[in-house]
């Protein structure tokens, strides 16, 4: 290991730890080109951005970061190939199944964030085995968005409050934000502080819509399977330049 790498395993010391972000979110695009670029399948790109994304955990979970939260699979991905779509599902089975005990033992919690009833069946199986078993852990708060939309989620969210306006218990006048946060995938995740998509892509894609109002973005040209310690080091430095207001003005200014 170089001294570089070494280094990182702690927090760099140009890093201010109290003002890290709470809960990261990433969109991990460019499995596909960073494989095209090697002459490979774009499966294996896949299997080398799960191999990112264990790192990046671990690497939250060295830096004190509580929440991570990953975007695996959208409600539009059905439109990939099927041998790639089928991939993509055991490859989810696959790792829960060879990374759960590890993960439960450094104190991981996990959860599944989408329409999961649409899954293969022994993947739901895994999934709910998995959320269940982790459900006390504490040192980090892991969500994987699988068959995930956020117009998908919103539109639950309207019907599941519509339902109880009509069954009079609730009125149209008490839904608010909280009420609407409440009925969310993500009601017990705190909204992310930083969202992170790589691979030169600038857009959303339909993720946390909602929880990323006041979301800080950074986008990298770096291919997902390259996001390593160091290129995430550098995303923590341009969130610590940020200036999150949160639609106020700096209190310095505005007396
Ligand atoms: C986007 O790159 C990547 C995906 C749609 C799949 C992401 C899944 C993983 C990284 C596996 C993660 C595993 C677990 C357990 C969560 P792309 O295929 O769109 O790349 P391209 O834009 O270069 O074609």
């Amino acid at each position: 290991m170089t001294n570089n790498k070494k280094q990182l395993l702690a927090l760099p010391t140009d890093l201010n730890p109290q003002y890290l972000p709470q809960h990261v979110a990433v969109i991990m695009d460019g499995n596909g080109r960073w494989a095209n670029s090697r002459g490979l399948p774009r499966i294996a790109g896949h299997r080398q951005g799960a191999k990112t994304l264990k790192e990046l955990l671990r690497c939250c979970k060295d830096w004190g970061i509580k929440a991570l939260t990953a975007y695996a699979f959208s409600t539009e991905n059905w439109r990939r190939p099927t041998e790639e779509v089928d991939f993509l599902m055991l490859l989810f089975e696959r790792l829960l199944r060879q990374e759960l005990a590890q993960m439960h033992r450094e104190g991981v919690r996990i959860s599944f964030i989408g329409n999961l009833s649409a899954l293969p069946d022994s993947l739901q199986v895994q999934m709910q085995r998995s959320m269940l078993e982790t459900l006390n852990n504490q040192a980090i708060h892991f969500t994987v968005a699988v068959n995930y939309g956020s117009r998908d989620e919103i539109i639950k969210v309207c019907r599941q409050l519509a339902k109880l306006v009509q069954q009079g218990e609730l009125s149209p006048e008490q839904v608010n934000e909280s009420i609407v946060e409440k009925h969310l995938y993500t009601a017990d995740i705190p909204e992310p502080d930083l969202l992170i998509r790589t691979s030169g892509e600038m857009r959303l894609s339909n993720f946390l819509l909602w929880q990323m109002a006041y979301t800080e973005m950074y986008f990298t040209d770096i291919f997902w399977p390259d996001f390593d310690r160091a290129a995430f080091y550098q995303a923590l430095l341009s969130y610590q330049g940020r200036d999150r207001r949160f639609g106020q003005v700096k209190p310095s200014l505005s007396a």
